[in-house]
């Protein structure tokens, strides 16, 4: 079943240099979740924060941390991130060659799993660990960079997964990732998101206008 729309605000398009301040501002602006996008440079074109800045970041907000793995391999730095207060922590099949194995050590570990898919990658990446994971991500960007446009042509993925969620009768999570603003946000919860990721339409204009634009998402 869907749920109410809840926001993640990507802290890539945050001020780096006042992390902690930024994740306190968004608290207060009414986000639901605090999305934390980990690169490495090797299975992305690009590299942020390793756990030790989320660890530092942990006493800043009591939000959850959505920790979004974008790295390879993964299962070595999965216990590293739980340990700095990761509450869901996501990961892309394409990290390793046991995508399911990694969802088990997340659980086993007591938090919650996800499991991403990029633009390219195909519904039936997920459709087999279903049953085991909490939340399914949708890349509507290529990832590696915030401020990228919207990839339309996921809009059926997203309604794809919907089904897919529903037919399991579990809480699942259905989260997209990528463009998002308050147009596209709109298409992405009609397909059925009910978790939506943004980091260049909560962070423009600065903590003043952060509440302002956390509500525009929520249409
Ligand atoms: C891309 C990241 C996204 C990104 C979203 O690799 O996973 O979370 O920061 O940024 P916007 O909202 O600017 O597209
Ligand atoms: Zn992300």
């Amino acid at each position: 079943m869907q749920q109410r729309t809840r926001i993640a605000p990507s802290i890539l398009s945050a001020d780096f240099a006042a992390l902690g301040r930024e994740v306190e501002a968004i608290t207060a602006a009414g986000a639901d979740v605090v999305h934390v996008d980990v690169m490495d440079g090797h299975f992305v074109p690009n590299i942020t924060v390793g756990p030790m800045v989320v660890k530092a970041l942990r006493k800043h907000t009591s939000l959850p941390f959505d920790v979004h793995l974008m790295i390879s391999p993964v299962d070595p730095y999965i216990p590293a991130y739980v340990e700095a207060g990761a509450d869901i922590v996501s990961l892309h099949p394409e990290a390793g060659a046991h995508p399911h194995r990694s969802i088990q050590l997340i659980k086993s570990l007591g938090k919650k799993a996800g499991m991403v898919l990029n633009p390219a990658t195909s519904v039936a990446a997920v459709e087999t660990v279903i049953g085991d994971i909490d939340l399914v991500l949708v890349m509507s960007v290529n990832p590696g960079f915030g401020g990228q446009s919207f990839i339309e042509s996921q809009l059926t993925k997203i309604a794809a997964l919907r089904r897919m969620i529903d037919a399991t009768g579990r809480t699942i999570d259905l989260e997209v990732d990528g463009g998002i603003n308050p147009d596209t946000a709109k298409k992405a919860v009609a397909a059925g998101a009910d978790m939506l990721v943004a980091g260049t339409a909560v962070f423009s204009g600065g903590p003043q206008r952060y509440a302002a634009n956390i509500k525009a998402l929520r249409g």
